[in-house]
């Protein structure tokens, strides 16, 4: 699977945002190392603590699935430029990716790729 397929599901995961509050819409579609994917949006709650983004969707999602190899997560937002993950996002990545890489698209439709690791380079561990 190609990083512009992996931006193709993650923008038809975006469709299903749950956003009421922020308006804001973000998709993920997470590569795992035999092929699979698995997709996911953010979905928003009146008690806003109880938002989850869309990137810790598709690993929960994965991962309850019995996945835990990922190699990358591709991300679009309804932003007009590059959604980066949040802080959360990158920390649970560091547990299950660390090698691995995020996949974004810029407002000219250009894919850029960062390393996980260089998105959270001193990342908490036990
Ligand atoms: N959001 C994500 O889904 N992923 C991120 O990495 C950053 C933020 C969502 C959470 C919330 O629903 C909206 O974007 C605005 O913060």
């Amino acid at each position: 699977m190609d990083n512009r397929e992996l931006i193709e599901k993650a923008k038809e995961a975006m469709k299903n945002s749950y956003s009421p509050y922020s308006n804001f819409k973000v998709g993920a579609c997470l590569l795992c190392s035999d092929g699979t994917t698995f997709t996911g949006c953010n979905i928003e709650n009146a008690s806003f603590g109880g938002t989850n983004c869309a990137e810790r969707t598709a690993i929960f999602k994965a991962v309850s699935e019995g996945y835990r190899d990922f190699s990358k997560i591709a991300v679009v937002g309804s932003g007009n430029d590059l959604t980066f993950p949040c802080g959360i996002c990158l920390q649970v990545m560091a547990e299950f990716m660390i090698d691995g890489e995020v996949v974004l698209e810029d407002n000219n439709s250009n894919i850029k790729t960062f390393k996980v690791r260089e998105l959270i380079p001193y990342a908490f561990n036990l």
